[in-house]
């Protein structure tokens, strides 16, 4: 296996097939564009073990994902994709970024979800951008940015339910895409606590990376409580 990429949280390998990647999950967190940064143990196997079950999910739902298998704690065996260099944002509740930016409190409940772009490049600092952005600056044709639109929002609905079921509340999440060599597009990247805002139905305490970012207390056993009721 040859390392071919390391990101803040994860890291590529190639394998002995040319269409197959392996990713490792690290323990490493970031916030802020980087300038926050920890080891915090047991991170990578709790997102690995939550992204596997989300995508084994979305799959059986007929949403097209890179996930292949989860080889162990650590790995996942995924389809080689090249990532589209865009965030892709959804919406339920205010909070986070939508909160600084419009001056307005967290936990406003959208009458209908929000779908956003950002432009993933850390020297810039993952700008904001709409639909004819990403088209001028040949990221995708109009045809993928619907695609992408449609798709993300589906996603939006099973992930709602399937948090709903275990008593959590879907705030936002963040999403990546990728393109096959045969292009191709379909989910990549992960879906976890550390991409998601999940606050507990009945009490809105936080459950994902905010913990992190904001100080509010142990990271682990938070994410540990999303597996356990994702587990039943
Ligand atoms: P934001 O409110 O900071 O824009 O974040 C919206 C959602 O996207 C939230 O669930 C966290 C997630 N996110 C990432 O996964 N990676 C990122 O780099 C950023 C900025 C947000």
């Amino acid at each position: 296996m040859e390392k071919l990429y390391e990101g803040k949280a994860k890291e590529v390998y190639s394998t002995e097939k040319s269409n197959e990647y392996i990713i490792r999950y690290k323990d490493d967190a970031t916030a802020g564009n980087g300038e926050k940064k920890a080891t915090i143990a047991g991170k990578g196997e709790l997102n690995l073990a939550i992204t596997t079950a989300i995508f084994e999910m979305l799959e059986e739902k007929g949403i097209k994902t890179h996930y292949i298998e989860t080889l162990n704690n650590r790995d996942m065996r995924v389809k080689k994709v090249t990532i589209l260099p865009l965030e892709v944002i959804v919406r339920n509740i205010s909070a986070g970024s939508f909160a600084k930016r419009f001056g307005v409190e967290e936990g406003i409940v959208f009458s209908k979800p929000t779908f956003e772009l950002s432009y993933k490049n850390d020297e810039l600092g993952d700008p904001l951008m709409c639909e004819d952005h990403a088209i001028a600056l040949g990221l995708v044709t109009k045809a993928e940015y619907d695609f992408l639109k449609d798709t993300t929002l589906e996603i939006n609905e099973l992930l709602k339910k399937f948090f709903e079921q275990i008593n959590l509340k879907l705030v936002d999440f963040k999403i990546e895409y990728g393109k096959t060599d045969d292009g191709e597009i379909i989910l990549a990247d992960e879906i976890s606590p550390d991409t998601c805002r999940l606050w507990d139905k009945d009490t809105n305490k936080k459950f994902d990376k905010d913990i992190f970012r904001r100080d509010l207390g142990d990271l682990i056993e938070g994410y540990k409580e999303v597996l356990n009721r994702m587990r039943g």
